[in-house]
């Protein structure tokens, strides 16, 4: 019989984690550091990439507004509540005292929304130095093809381990961690390997769709819109029933497509399909009064008049659809003013899609929070499987909710294992 070969590697860990994306690299930092011999796996090239791109590069890493104990108001979900045990154990505050551990600088931009000063590799730098002190060991490029569960015997302390088949051989943990995140760009490493996973354990799931995303409009519909790719306005925005209404107060961006800016995706995570958008174009203006007014001492044209309060291009673009308005304000008729005003403070437009994972921030949906315990992100059916970050179906706000969620979340996993 050939002698056994000793392998390169150490093959028994405490607890595997696969994806070094925010969660992934947070979470194993906190469990090496807690003592846990530490296997992190990512099939990328380069660590921790939606990072990288992150808030323009400069990553908004946690948002100071974040209210936990109401997680409803930044977070969806079919459970928003779900997060509340682990974003009050591990706060924004908690977050920004380990950027300044490091000495990284960080502004606030709008809306309690925190950025790095300088870069986000800062915080990509920050949590591979928080693994390092962890021990922990990074397989990266590194592909997972399959995952088994090994049930002890009644005799170990352990109710099993998971045995994982890697292209860098088998290694096995009695605690398996999945932070493989959502399904927004594929290109830099996106996966449903985290959703096919928790099929595999029986895991139930909600489904995914694209949040945080740009919303797309049909061709000749959008025709007098098109030219106005590239123009940003202030926007009151809105969205479903008036028993669950959304509204948001922020920038619109006219895209040759559609629509995007902060005020579209926020809407995005709550839009449903073949639902219209409500947009009042002029919040805070009383715009049938200012026309009226305008009217009754202006002979200037109505699109040079509705160019003082609104973009020129989209004064122009609106007036151009309307030869009733084509006309000097005091020759315009009362009726088509009224209209005018109602349709700039009150537009109502069905999107007919979005841009998809290829553009979204963020995947709707995911692993279902009944699964899992919201103390330890562990699941309720399968000891020693744990998810957290964006594959489970929490999904934050635009403006640092979402790098909180994987944080907090990556914690009470840690704290738990
Ligand atoms: P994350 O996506 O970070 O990591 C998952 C990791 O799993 C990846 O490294 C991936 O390669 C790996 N993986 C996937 N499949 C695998 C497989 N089969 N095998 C091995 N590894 C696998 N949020 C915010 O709060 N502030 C912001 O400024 C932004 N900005 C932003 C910009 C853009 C362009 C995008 C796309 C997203 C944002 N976000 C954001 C959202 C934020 O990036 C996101 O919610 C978190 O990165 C989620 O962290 P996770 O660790 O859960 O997933």
């Amino acid at each position: 019989m050939p002698a056994p070969t000793a392998t390169a590697y150490p093959t028994a860990f405490d607890a595997i984690i696969i994806g070094a994306g925010a969660a992934g690299l947070f979470c194993a930092a906190q469990a090496g550091q807690l003592g846990l011999n530490v296997l992190l796996i990512d099939h990328a090239e380069k660590v921790a990439e939606k990072i990288r791109i992150s808030g323009g590069g400069r990553c908004n890493f946690t948002n100071r507004d974040l209210d936990v104990r109401a997680p409803h108001k930044h977070y969806v979900g079919q459970n928003p509540q779900f997060c509340r045990s682990a974003l009050s154990r591990y706060t924004p505050a908690d977050f920004i005292a380990l950027m300044d551990k490091h000495g990284i600088p960080y502004e606030e931009k709008h809306k309690g929304q925190l950025f790095a000063t300088t870069s986000a590799e800062d915080i990509i730098r920050m949590l591979l130095a928080e693994c390092a002190d962890g021990g922990v060991t990074r397989w990266q490029p590194c592909a997972v093809k399959k995952v088994v569960f090994l049930p002890s015997s009644a005799d170990t302390s352990s109710a099993g381990s998971y045995e994982v088949h890697t292209d860098r051989g088998v290694v096995h943990a009695p605690r398996l961690v999945l932070a493989t995140g959502g399904l927004s760009i594929p290109k830099i490493g996106a996966t449903d390997f985290g959703y096919r996973l928790a099929q595999q354990f029986k895991l139930p799931l909600v489904e995914r769709r694209a949040g945080l995303v740009p919303l797309t409009f049909d061709g000749a519909a959008w025709q007098p819109y098109a030219q106005l790719a590239g123009l940003a306005l202030p926007v009151e925005i809105s969205t479903g029933s008036k028993k669950e209404r959304m509204t948001f107060h922020e920038d619109l961006l006219f895209t040759h497509r559609g629509l995007s800016g902060p005020a579209v995706l926020q809407i995005s995570s709550y839009w449903k399909d073949g639902a219209p958008l409500h947009i009042n174009l002029l919040p805070g203006t009383d715009m049938a009064a200012l026309l009226q007014a305008a009217k009754t001492h202006s002979r200037k044209l109505v699109a040079n008049e509705l160019a003082a309060h609104l973009p020129t291009r989209l004064a122009d673009a609106w007036v151009s659809q309307q030869p009733e308005l084509q006309r000097p304000i005091n020759e315009a008729s009362d009726k088509a003013l009224t209209k005018l005003a109602e349709q700039l403070q009150r537009w109502e437009i069905i999107p007919t899609g979005s841009e998809g994972y290829k553009k979204a921030e963020v995947t709707l949906g995911g692993i279902d929070t009944k699964a899992l315990s919201q103390q330890t992100m562990e699941c309720k059916t399968q000891p020693g499987l744990y998810a957290i970050g964006e594959v489970v179906d929490i999904t934050g706000w635009l403006g640092g909710y979402n790098f909180q969620w994987a944080w907090a979340s990556a914690f009470a996993c840690a704290q738990a294992m």
